[in-house]
Protein backbone atom coordinates (compact mmCIF):
# COMPACT_ATOMS: atom_id res chain seq x y z
CA UNK A 1 0.00 0.00 0.00
CA UNK A 2 1.31 3.47 -0.74
CA UNK A 3 2.14 6.04 1.81
CA UNK A 4 -0.83 8.28 1.72
CA UNK A 5 -0.63 12.33 1.73
CA UNK A 6 -2.99 12.15 4.70
CA UNK A 7 -4.45 10.43 7.08
CA UNK A 8 -7.35 10.87 9.63
CA UNK A 9 -7.51 10.00 13.27
CA UNK A 10 -11.31 9.24 14.18
CA UNK A 11 -11.54 9.18 17.89
CA UNK A 12 -13.74 6.21 18.72
CA UNK A 13 -13.54 5.85 22.38
CA UNK A 14 -16.41 5.02 24.13
CA UNK A 15 -16.88 5.67 27.49
CA UNK A 16 -20.58 4.29 29.28
CA UNK A 17 -23.04 6.33 28.97
CA UNK A 18 -23.58 9.29 31.82
CA UNK A 19 -19.77 9.41 32.38
CA UNK A 20 -18.78 13.30 33.00
CA UNK A 21 -16.15 13.25 30.46
CA UNK A 22 -18.81 11.96 27.38
CA UNK A 23 -16.69 10.12 24.56
CA UNK A 24 -16.55 10.53 20.71
CA UNK A 25 -18.10 7.10 20.43
CA UNK A 26 -21.34 8.15 22.22
CA UNK A 27 -21.44 11.24 20.20
CA UNK A 28 -21.34 9.38 16.58
CA UNK A 29 -17.90 9.55 15.76
CA UNK A 30 -18.15 5.18 14.59
CA UNK A 31 -20.68 6.51 11.82
CA UNK A 32 -18.70 9.39 11.05
CA UNK A 33 -15.33 7.14 10.59
CA UNK A 34 -18.05 4.51 8.51
CA UNK A 35 -18.62 8.11 6.54
CA UNK A 36 -15.27 9.30 5.56
CA UNK A 37 -14.28 5.87 4.84
CA UNK A 38 -16.95 5.37 2.12
CA UNK A 39 -16.84 8.28 0.75
CA UNK A 40 -13.17 8.67 0.21
CA UNK A 41 -13.25 4.77 -1.72
CA UNK A 42 -16.35 6.05 -3.43
CA UNK A 43 -14.17 9.32 -4.65
CA UNK A 44 -10.92 6.93 -5.52
CA UNK A 45 -9.23 8.65 -2.83
CA UNK A 46 -9.07 5.92 -0.05
CA UNK A 47 -5.92 4.59 -1.98
CA UNK A 48 -4.07 6.64 -2.52
CA UNK A 49 -4.45 10.21 -0.81
CA UNK A 50 -6.22 9.90 1.97
CA UNK A 51 -7.20 7.19 4.66
CA UNK A 52 -9.34 6.83 7.44
CA UNK A 53 -8.22 5.50 10.79
CA UNK A 54 -9.60 4.98 14.22
CA UNK A 55 -7.83 6.47 17.35
CA UNK A 56 -8.09 6.26 20.85
CA UNK A 57 -8.97 9.29 22.89
CA UNK A 58 -7.09 12.82 21.80
CA UNK A 59 -7.98 14.31 24.71
CA UNK A 60 -10.38 16.90 23.37
CA UNK A 61 -13.34 14.89 25.21
CA UNK A 62 -15.26 18.34 25.58
CA UNK A 63 -15.74 18.65 21.10
CA UNK A 64 -16.24 15.16 19.99
CA UNK A 65 -16.84 13.89 17.71
CA UNK A 66 -13.26 14.51 16.87
CA UNK A 67 -10.60 13.70 14.13
CA UNK A 68 -6.89 14.40 13.83
CA UNK A 69 -5.89 15.72 10.31
CA UNK A 70 -1.89 14.43 9.48
CA UNK A 71 0.49 15.56 8.46
CA UNK A 72 -1.08 18.82 8.55
CA UNK A 73 -1.69 19.47 12.52
CA UNK A 74 -5.15 20.13 12.73
CA UNK A 75 -8.34 18.62 14.56
CA UNK A 76 -11.86 18.98 13.36
CA UNK A 77 -14.34 18.63 16.40
CA UNK A 78 -18.13 18.20 16.86
CA UNK A 79 -18.23 16.70 13.84
CA UNK A 80 -21.16 15.07 12.40
CA UNK A 81 -22.14 12.30 8.93
CA UNK A 82 -23.84 15.52 7.29
CA UNK A 83 -20.16 17.11 7.91
CA UNK A 84 -18.06 14.21 5.81
CA UNK A 85 -19.15 15.26 2.17
CA UNK A 86 -17.80 18.95 2.63
CA UNK A 87 -14.69 17.51 4.47
CA UNK A 88 -13.90 15.18 1.51
CA UNK A 89 -14.58 17.99 -0.37
CA UNK A 90 -12.20 19.84 1.01
CA UNK A 91 -9.54 17.20 1.14
CA UNK A 92 -9.98 16.58 -2.16
CA UNK A 93 -8.78 20.69 -2.93
CA UNK A 94 -6.41 20.32 -0.31
CA UNK A 95 -8.32 22.66 1.84
CA UNK A 96 -9.78 22.43 4.89
CA UNK A 97 -13.51 22.99 6.35
CA UNK A 98 -12.40 26.38 8.68
CA UNK A 99 -16.09 26.19 10.95
CA UNK A 100 -14.75 22.72 11.87
CA UNK A 101 -11.17 23.26 12.91
CA UNK A 102 -10.91 23.24 16.67
CA UNK A 103 -9.45 26.88 17.31
CA UNK A 104 -6.06 26.78 19.44
CA UNK A 105 -7.44 28.01 22.42
CA UNK A 106 -10.46 25.94 22.68
CA UNK A 107 -8.56 22.63 23.58
CA UNK A 108 -8.47 22.94 27.18
CA UNK A 109 -12.05 21.97 28.35
CA UNK A 110 -13.53 25.02 30.17
CA UNK A 111 -13.80 24.91 33.97
CA UNK A 112 -16.83 23.68 35.60
CA UNK A 113 -19.43 26.40 36.63
CA UNK A 114 -19.06 26.26 40.72
CA UNK A 115 -22.88 25.60 42.38
CA UNK A 116 -22.36 28.97 44.58
CA UNK A 117 -25.74 28.67 45.40
CA UNK A 118 -25.52 25.31 47.80
S1 LIG B 1 -13.23 10.49 23.78
FE1 LIG B 1 -12.72 11.33 21.84
S2 LIG B 1 -11.26 12.85 22.31
FE2 LIG B 1 -11.62 11.84 24.20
Amino acid sequence: MPRRQRYLFVCTNRRPEGHPKGSCATSGSEQVHAALKEQLADRGMARTAVRACTSSCLDVCHLGPVVAVEPDGYFYGRVRVEDVPEIVDALERGERVGRLVIPDDQYDEPPKKRDDAR
